[in-house]
């Protein structure tokens, strides 16, 4: 499935806004089912630390990260409600949640980790190639949307969407997207990207 350019309006061109306040995102919490499931998928599969848990205005809490930077990054906290319906449009992606979106290194790392989620017997396994980004979606224990994905080194408007096939060489995905990514309206190199949308964006300065 792909998603016609008519869809893409052009990203916002307005200028840095000196008036807006400084920071940047750091974390966030969402609603749990089963705690132990979860605390379980997101240190021994994903990886993530246990920085702190405890009890508070009536709500387990279990703090997550994987970066000293950040003392959560995710907070697990009990208190979902039963019976949330599904996404009326695409069960894949969340009613509330639509997606929880990790970084992952290289295409090695993310077919490394497809295997390990098909043994964890994780579901709604989904490879997608946004051209942008090399994806793997699924479920964690609770049903909530996540997303694994490599960054390409390529930009075009979003969104797009096709699957991917990770059977294939390294090689072969590279070409495959790089020959579909430059003929893309709007195609430019990620760095050159970067500058663009990065001259518009309100950027965080520590200390002020
Ligand atoms: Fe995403």
């Amino acid at each position: 499935m792909t998603t016609s350019v008519a869809t893409k309006p052009e990203a916002s061109t307005a200028a840095p806004n000196s008036e807006a306040p400084n920071l940047m995102f750091s974390h966030m919490g969402f609603a749990v089912k089963d705690m132990a499931k979860m605390e379980d998928f997101y240190t021994r599969v994903l990886g993530f630390t246990v920085t702190d848990r405890g009890h508070a205005v009536g709500m387990d809490l279990i703090f997550l990260s994987r970066d000293p930077q950040d003392h959560h990054q995710l907070v697990l906290v009990s208190g979902k409600p039963d019976n949330i319906p599904p996404n009326p449009f695409n069960a894949q992606f969340g009613s509330v949640i639509n997606q929880i979106s990790f970084r992952v290194g290289s295409l090695d790392s993310l077919r490394k980790l497809q295997k390990v989620l098909e043994r964890e017997n994780v579901q709604n396994i989904f490879p997608a190639n946004h051209g942008i980004a090399w994806s793997i979606y699924c479920h964690d224990p609770d049903g909530n949307n996540l997303e694994l994905f490599v960054d390409t080194e390529w930009y075009f408007p979003q969104p797009f969407l096709i699957p991917l096939d990770l059977t294939q060489s390294n090689d072969a995905i590279y070409k495959q997207t790089k020959e579909m990514a430059v003929e893309q309206p709007g195609f430019e190199m990620s760095t050159d990207w970067r500058k663009r949308i990065g001259a518009r964006m309100n950027r965080f300065v520590p200390g002020v």
